[in-house]
């Protein structure tokens, strides 16, 4: 059996990552380690809430003293770091908590893993460690860093940390880097799940700036079994794109929400632009798949329905959300854009 602490296990991405692999592995146990932020919601996890190999401990990873009792008590010997401040605009209304969190958060845990000598420690970092693209052209493993956000440069540092841990003491570090990711339980803040649920109240879409940038859209679930295999099989010191070349323009994915809920295109709204708005990102995933036989097998067109029904479908799971702090937060950074 192994002991995998899976940080930030109770947001998007994490909690996908833990209904997942319950459902495919009896073998291993996972022990979940979230502070339950704005963005942690245990009720993502009810499917798992009760096997046996699941285990919750509510705590922050900047908290060393806390972070090193965890490994300890349940001899942690893997490490998968989704735990992160992940929204671009937030990280622009104040930059700190995203240092904190995704960079000395990150370094609290190597320096644990280091202690405990753990066999695999996988760093869950994003496409926008490399800047922003031209209209041609993909990132691969080989681009040169360049974010422009604060908190891309904070993942960005994460990642040059976890890689230093690699080769000055030999840690078994591995990095993934994954374009935006849209599925269930996606927190409100973010393009897709936004504009699902402002449509569905009949709220305006805002769109930022001419709506034409692109991001490369990736099924929550490809992502996850991409992780897992990055875990089980990837090499050591190594970084592993992961994305399935599906570009898309934003403006594109909001008419797309207004047709499949059959909404009018005037509740489209351009707004003031992000500052500092990479233009477009895509992925070169070709090492993850010639090296470890990784592929996607959700196409957007389908997928992103299957999204819009489930939000359809657990509405009380996001009015939940909207209702408490969100509105606050809705109002700084959307009245500011009008
Ligand atoms: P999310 O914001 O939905 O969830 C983050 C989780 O981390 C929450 O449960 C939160 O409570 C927890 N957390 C935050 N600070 C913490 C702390 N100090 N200690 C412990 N837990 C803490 O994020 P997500 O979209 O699920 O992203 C997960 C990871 O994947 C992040 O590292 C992100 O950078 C990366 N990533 C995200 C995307 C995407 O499209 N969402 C794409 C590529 C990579
Ligand atoms: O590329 C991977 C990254 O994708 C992850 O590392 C981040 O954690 C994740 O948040 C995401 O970052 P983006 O900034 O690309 O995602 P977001 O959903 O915030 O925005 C997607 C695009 O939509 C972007 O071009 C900005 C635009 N947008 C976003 C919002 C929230 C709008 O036009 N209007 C909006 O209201």
């Amino acid at each position: 059996m192994k002991n995998i602490l899976v940080t930030g296990g109770a947001g998007f991405i994490g909690s996908n990552y833990i209904n997942f692999i319950l459902n495919e592995r009896e073998d291993d146990r996972i022990i979940n380690l979230d502070k339950l932020t704005y963005a942690g919601n245990l009720e993502n996890l009810k499917d798992s809430e009760n096997k046996p190999n699941y285990i919750f401990e509510k705590g922050d990873i900047t908290n060393s003293e806390f972070v090193n009792y965890v490994f300890r008590k349940y001899e942690i010997k893997y490490v998968i770091n989704f735990a992160a401040e992940s929204h671009v605009d937030r990280s622009i209304l104040g930059s700190e908590i995203f240092f904190r969190t995704n960079v000395i958060g990150t370094n609290v845990l190597l320096e644990a893993a280091r202690r405990y000598t753990v066999e695999k420690f996988l760093q869950v970092s994003t496409d926008e460690v490399y800047g922003s693209l031209g209209p041609t052209g993909l990132f691969t493993e080989s681009t040169p860093v360049a974010p422009n956000s604060p908190y891309s440069s904070s993942k960005t540092s994460a990642d040059l940390m976890a890689l230093s841990f690699y080769h000055t003491f030999g840690l078994p570090v591995v990095i993934t880097r994954c374009s935006n990711n849209y599925g269930p339980l996606q927190f409100p803040e973010k393009l897709i799940p936004l504009m699902i649920i402002n449509c569905l109240n009949n709220k305006k879409l805002p769109v930022y700036g001419d709506g034409l940038n692109v991001r490369d859209w990736i099924y929550v679930i490809d992502h996850n079994k991409a992780i897992d295999l990055v875990f089980e099989k990837g090499r050591v010191g190594e970084v592993y794109n992961i994305g399935a070349s599906q570009e898309m323009k934003n403006i594109d994915i909001v008419k797309l929400i207004l047709k499949h809920l059959g909404k009018g295109e005037e509740l489209i709204e351009y707004v003031k632009d992000r500052p500092g708005h990479d233009r477009r990102y895509a992925i070169d995933s070709s090492k993850i798949q010639n090296e470890l036989g990784w592929k996607p097998s959700f196409r957007f067109e389908e997928a992103i329905g299957k999204t819009i029904d489930w939000y359809l479908d657990n509405k009380n799971w996001w009015q939940r959300i909207i209702s408490g702090e969100y509105q606050k937060y809705y109002e700084t950074l959307y009245g500011n854009r009008i």
